[in-house]
């Protein structure tokens, strides 16, 4: 009887503890503010097996095609560049944790996982849900061109971004050149 009435009393302590912590703001949420490596191992690990065990049952279709990959790189530049960069672009800085280029993930998950997180993207980070606004489809032509960005040097990945319509750029080079001229 003596043990369970401590333990409530510990229990109830660290409730009240917690309670007080939260309470007080002296926990800095700042992005700038790393995580301790005991909270980033909790979360990474959680994060991975959570992807794995939500993305079993997914079925991949055809990847392997010169259409879709096309696809889904037009995809990339317009959704995921920002944030992840690509070969010849650095990831976007200031997010906690911070974006990574998908190269590794690439080779490390499955095309079922590439899926599922960017169909429903992660928790708590700046990571968002793409299925909300973006078909199926849509969504595997992304991980079909994400599958192939170990492949991408700056150059290839330059070259099949030009080939298609011309860009933003194509059209206000000029322009920019007459603005900085101008800049006295
Ligand atoms: C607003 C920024 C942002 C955009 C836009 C974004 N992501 Fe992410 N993404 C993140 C962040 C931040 C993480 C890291 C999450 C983490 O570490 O748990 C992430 C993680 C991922 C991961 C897991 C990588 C790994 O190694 O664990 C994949 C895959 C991914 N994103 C794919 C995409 C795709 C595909 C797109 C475009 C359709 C995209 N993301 C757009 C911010 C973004």
């Amino acid at each position: 009887m003596g043990f369970i009435r401590t333990l409530i009393f510990v229990i109830i302590i660290l409730i009240i503890g917690a309670l007080v912590f939260i309470y007080s703001g002296s926990y800095n949420v700042a992005a700038t503010n790393p995580d301790h490596f005991i909270v980033e191992w909790i979360l990474k690990t959680t994060k991975n097996y959570s992807v794995k065990k939500h993305s079993e049952n997914i079925e991949r279709p055809k990847l392997n095609d010169e259409t879709l990959v096309k696809q889904g790189h037009e995809h990339y530049e317009d959704m995921c560049v920002g944030c992840h960069g690509a070969p010849g672009k650095d990831p976007a800085e200031g997010f906690n944790p911070s974006p990574p280029l998908l190269k590794d993930a690439a080779e490390e998950m499955s095309s079922a996982e590439l899926f599922w997180i960017t169909k429903n993207g992660i928790k708590m980070t700046a990571m968002p849900a793409f299925g909300l606004f973006h078909s199926d489809e849509e969504i595997w032509s992304i991980v079909a061109f994400v599958k192939t960005l170990p492949d991408l040097t700056p150059e290839t990945y330059k070259d099949s971004e030009q080939s298609d319509q011309p860009t933003l750029e194509d059209f206000t080079e000029g322009e920019q050149d007459e603005e900085v001229g101008e800049v006295q």
